[in-house]
């Protein structure tokens, strides 16, 4: 569970591990990468899919480092329940919220919702059909109507409830940092955070690492065997 964090100064602790801020900063460089090259179209689709198999790759990694990562990226530290959350949202309201280094239970909510939302966009992207000349990888294993409704999916709706999710994201780090003061975003790059409650730290050392290249390595190998599936029909 998070605990709360006081404000004055207090000595780092690791919160994020390399492996989770590598993850993070490559996640929304891809997603900004998919963005682009998913309304150009034509010429960049094969990016485009290159970029979703990487985003594939790295939502299974995130999923794994869930349960072996460092203590802060576990999933046992999410506060997911939705009394923490509506107490959370009250004591900002009333002024009393206090900071937490872990996720707080509304940014445990918002982590789940977007590894959703990632893994529903590339699930229809990969039976998705641009009618031109890109088909998702994985389209033979479908109907036509699953084919249309995964495009109608990826197109109208989970585009737009991704670009929420960010929109939505960013304006709660402005606003963490406007009302509380407190800088989120120069923790997701040095990994740390202040607290005098000698909070547990995030393992980060050379063995976690090769542990997480171990489980990137594997949930890429899963990624491309899936998207080399033979298509359906094919000799
Ligand atoms: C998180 C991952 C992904 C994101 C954020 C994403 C985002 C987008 C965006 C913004 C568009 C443009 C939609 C429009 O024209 O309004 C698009 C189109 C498309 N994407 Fe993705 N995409 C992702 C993953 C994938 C994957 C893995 C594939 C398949 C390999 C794929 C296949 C397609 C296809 C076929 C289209 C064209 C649909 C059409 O124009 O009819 N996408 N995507
Ligand atoms: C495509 C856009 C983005 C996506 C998909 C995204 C996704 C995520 C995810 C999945 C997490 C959870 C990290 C984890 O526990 O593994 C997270 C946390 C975080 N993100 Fe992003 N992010 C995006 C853009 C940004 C940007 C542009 C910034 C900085 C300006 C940012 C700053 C942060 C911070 C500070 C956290 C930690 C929040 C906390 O302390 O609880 N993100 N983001």
């Amino acid at each position: 569970m998070s605990h709360p964090l006081p404000t004055e100064s207090a000595p780092p602790v690791r919160v994020w591990d390399l492996p989770t801020r590598l993850f993070h900063w490559a996640l929304v460089s891809c997603v900004l990468g998919l963005i682009v090259t998913g309304n150009m179209g034509g010429d960049m689709m094969p990016w485009h899919a290159r970029l979703g198999f990487t985003v594939l790759s790295l939502v299974l990694f995130r999923l794994a480092w869930g349960f072996c990562g460092g203590h802060w990226s576990r999933f046992t530290q999410f506060d997911l329940h939705p009394a923490k959350a509506l107490a959370y949202v009250r004591s900002i309201r009333l002024g009393v919220h206090s900071p937490q280094i872990g996720h707080n239970p509304l940014g445990a909510w918002s982590v789940c919702l977007v590894l959703v939302l990632l893994l529903l966009q590339t699930a229809s992207g990969l039976v998705a059909d641009d009618e031109i000349a890109f088909t998702g990888p994985l389209s033979t294993w479908v109907s036509g109507g699953s084919v249309s409704l995964a495009t109608w999916y990826h197109k109208a709706v989970g585009k737009k409830l991704l670009l929420l999710w960010i929109a939505m994201h960013l304006i709660a780090m402005v606003f963490h940092r406007l009302r509380f003061g407190e800088n989120l975003v120069s923790a997701m790059f040095s990994g740390n955070k202040t607290s005098v409650h000698q909070d547990t730290p995030s393992h980060d050392r050379a063995k976690n690492r090769w542990l997480a290249f171990i489980c990137l390595l594997l949930s890429a190998t899963l990624v491309w065997c899936l998207v080399n599936l033979p298509s359906v029909g094919s000799p």
